[in-house]
């Protein structure tokens, strides 16, 4: 029963008071910006990055949803998993976890993919913007 309520704590509480909303200067050159859509449900999902070209990392991140709750939630949920993190850190993570942190029903894990999909998406654009940071930053993985 305890599991079952942290479970609709936590995504109730980002859907509730989700973090970093909002959007960022798109024609900035260190803004990545992704805009995602979910061909299940047509929900969209737009996801910024400001990154400090010097070390790859992202400095600040916000969002905005037009969706479902488990979708605010999920990209509520990754932005704060993201800040702080250099972009190849980022561009690893996979929906699953957020899935797993939130307990997402697996009729809601196409959701989170939605905010995989977004923060890719966001680095891809920066990448775009800045192919010098794609030179020094593709060490193989
Ligand atoms: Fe209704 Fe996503 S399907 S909000
Ligand atoms: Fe489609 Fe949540 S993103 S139902």
């Amino acid at each position: 029963a305890s599991q079952r309520r942290s479970y609709h704590e936590k995504v109730l509480d980002h859907y509730n008071n989700p973090r970093n909303v909002g959007s960022m200067k798109k024609d900035s050159s260190d803004v990545g910006t992704g805009l995602v859509g979910a061909p299940a449900c047509g929900d969209v999902m737009k996801l910024q990055i400001k990154v400090d070209p010097n070390n790859d990392t992202i400095t600040d991140v916000k969002f905005k949803t037009f969706g479902c709750g488990s979708a605010i939630a999920s990209s509520s949920y990754l932005t704060e998993l993201v800040r702080g993190m250099t972009l190849e850190q980022a561009g690893k993570i996979r929906n699953t976890e957020i899935a797993k942190e939130l307990s997402l029903p697996p009729v809601k894990l196409h959701c989170s993919m939605l905010a995989e999909d977004a923060i890719k998406s966001a680095i891809t654009n920066y990448y775009a913007k800045n192919p010098k940071a794609k030179a020094t930053d593709l060490g193989g993985t």
